[in-house]
């Protein structure tokens, strides 16, 4: 009986610790994104990114300020109409034509967000 209640009870630590710890660490990493820019940078990294990590044909790199200034001010309307439509040797949505237009302003939404200071 006592042993058993002891068990639960340590159980009930060892688990309560493992899950706070767990909770911590996920919410160092992910706690400055809103679902919006959660949801736009893995979009990101796993399309994107197959220009945009590296300036492939001269992509501009995510985080790049530099690379990003000029094309920033024009606003991210012409940005995602650009994406979507395609620009210079950017192929519409970057070739990934099964993304929604929501889904590039997404993208598009965490490549800025990556800019600023
Ligand atoms: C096949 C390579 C490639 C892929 C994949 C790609 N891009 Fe691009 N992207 C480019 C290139 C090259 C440019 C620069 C085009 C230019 O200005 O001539 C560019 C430019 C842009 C720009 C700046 C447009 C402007 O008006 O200055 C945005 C925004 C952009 N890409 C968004 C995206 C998004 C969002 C994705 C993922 C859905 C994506 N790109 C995937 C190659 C790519």
């Amino acid at each position: 009986m006592f042993n058993g209640a002891l068990m639960s009870l340590f159980t009930l630590i060892l688990v309560s610790f493992i899950a706070t710890g767990c909770d911590s660490s996920e919410t160092t990493k992910t706690a400055a994104l809103s679902p919006e820019l959660q949801q736009g940078k893995e979009i990101v990294e796993g399309r994107c990114f197959a220009c945009h990590a590296q300036s492939i044909n001269g992509a501009p790199i995510v985080g790049n300020k530099k690379m990003w200034k000029t094309r920033a001010t024009q606003g991210k309307a012409v940005l995602v109409e650009h994406a979507i439509n395609g620009i210079g040797l950017m192929p519409a949505k970057g070739g990934f034509t099964d993304l929604s237009d929501e889904e590039i302003g997404l993208a598009v939404g965490y490549m800025l967000s990556q800019i600023k200071e």
